[in-house]
């Protein structure tokens, strides 16, 4: 490896990163991370800080979880590839697709198709829902429905059901067809509503309203976070999701769970879905499925879609789409490891109570900063603060604002995520109540040095 000074000399230089301006990594350079153990980085400094962004949502178990790396190198030395495409398959990923089968049947989701992360899984999610109209004989049903402020990734598809112009402008025109309704966003919404439980029939009145404006025979899938994540971590009214299911079962429409970041305990439940008690069609995987040790996704895949698919005669439900490294046997053998430690350490539950001490934590920092406009969590380990230079007027604040909390955290301890004019907290799953605290006394040295 070259020496520190060569890499802080030429990080940025010759590769750009993503989600940022290739000027910007210059002129910020980037923490370099050079090792992790736990729940804990360390920069090229020597610096140490917990990771209260877990990776990116995915480390859920932590930098140091052997069962995990044993698989993979097990895996490489036996068989690093092999193709799962027509006439070939592998047996880890015969396994892990049965085991799978086990974690979401109640969900109601029996069947697998593999993918390499998350905007692989949503763009698989949102072909098959076309393909699946097309099979029982409605191929005018090719459009989608989504919430502003989702996220579902950044491939066409995706970025077009996005509801985020950050992701969207640069790439326009996407795909045709695809249509936004608001999203339950308390703290700013065009109802100006700010009690939970009436917003969420406000939205699912727009969605309706949506579905009969377009015609719903014209519409294939809604495609929802069951928590919004990316867009600054939106905890619906339990009331939401059901009846965002209720009216596509009512209009035929099939109902796409975006749980890229919330499948396997992050919220507090094993899936997202059936922390609202929803039964979706599919629900799109990724991330933490491996811990992000190795890249992999899956699109869980209902029995009732399942079925349209397997009893086709007609040649319809031939599936012309895939990747080179759908089931991928090293991602299939760290996947199975990674569920089997998921659940032995049964990571829902201390998802649950480390996430309601750091809700709790960051209502107390509240009090005491003014520039904490809002405080969204309380369902699990993924937690937001939105700030703003006014919170009378709800002004948000000055952009520079949440990095220079970021930057003074991240010297206290705590590496946090700046998006927009939201913190975003999203630990491992392994975190401990001394971890929580840590990661709130770095965030009050942030906030009390603005
Ligand atoms: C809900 C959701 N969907 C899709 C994606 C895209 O996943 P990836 O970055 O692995 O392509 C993300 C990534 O954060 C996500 O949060």
């Amino acid at each position: 490896m070259k020496d520190e000074n060569f890499l802080k000399a030429h990080n940025a230089k010759s590769f750009w990163h993503p989600m940022t301006a290739p000027s910007d990594s210059l002129k910020n350079p980037p923490a370099i991370i050079v090792g992790a153990e736990g729940v804990r980085i360390r920069d090229i400094d020597g610096h140490e800080a917990v990771d209260a962004v877990g990776g990116l949502w995915n480390v859920n178990l932590g930098y140091s979880c052997q069962p995990v790396k044993d698989a993979i190198t097990a895996q490489l030395d036996r068989l690093p590839y092999y193709s799962t495409f027509r006439g070939t398959s592998n047996d880890c990923v015969i396994e892990l697709a049965e085991e799978l089968r086990r974690f979401f049947g109640p969900d109601g989701l029996t069947r697998a198709f593999f993918t390499s992360g998350g905007s692989d899984s949503v763009e698989t999610a949102l072909r098959l829902a076309r393909q699946y109209h097309k099979i029982r004989g409605e191929a005018g049903r090719t459009k989608y429905l989504s919430l502003k402020k989702g996220y579902h990734g950044t491939h066409f598809g995706g970025a077009s059901v996005n509801g985020n112009a950050n992701f969207r402008t640069a790439y326009e025109p996407l795909l045709p067809g695809c249509f936004h309704i608001p999203a339950p966003y308390t703290y700013r919404n065009p109802f100006n509503e700010s009690d939970p439980a009436k917003l969420a029939q406000l939205c699912l009145q727009a969605l309706e309203d949506e579905i009969a404006f377009q015609g719903a025979g014209t519409i294939a899938a809604f495609i929802m976070e069951p928590i919004l994540g990316a867009g600054g971590v939106i905890p619906p009214h339990a009331s939401f999701m059901p009846g965002v299911e209720a009216l596509c079962r009512k209009n035929g429409i099939l109902l796409i769970a975006d749980e890229v970041i919330t499948a396997f305990g992050r919220t507090g439940a094993w899936t997202g879905s059936r922390l609202w008690g929803v039964k979706p069609d599919f629900i799109c995987t990724a991330k933490a499925i491996t811990n992000a040790y190795f890249p992999f996704g899956a699109v869980m895949i209902g029995e009732g879609v399942a079925q349209v698919f397997e009893a086709d005669e007609t040649g319809k439900a031939a599936i012309g789409h895939g990747y080179t490294y759908s089931g991928h046997p090293v991602g299939a053998a760290a996947a199975l490891a990674c569920l089997a430690e998921t659940e032995r350490l049964n990571v829902k539950d201390n998802a649950a109570a480390r996430g309601t001490e750091l809700h709790q934590g960051l209502l107390a920092l509240q009090a005491r900063h003014e520039a904490i406009g809002d405080v969204r969590g309380g369902h699990g380990l993924m937690c937001a603060l939105e700030l703003v230079a006014d919170r009378a007027t709800k002004k948000p604040a000055d952009k520079a604002v949440p990095g220079r909390v970021q930057a003074v955290a991240y010297q206290a301890g705590a590496m946090v995520r700046v998006s927009g004019p939201n913190i975003i907290l999203s630990p491992p799953l392994v975190l401990a109540t001394a971890d929580v605290q840590t990661i709130l006394a770095a965030l009050d040295k942030g906030f009390a040095a603005l």
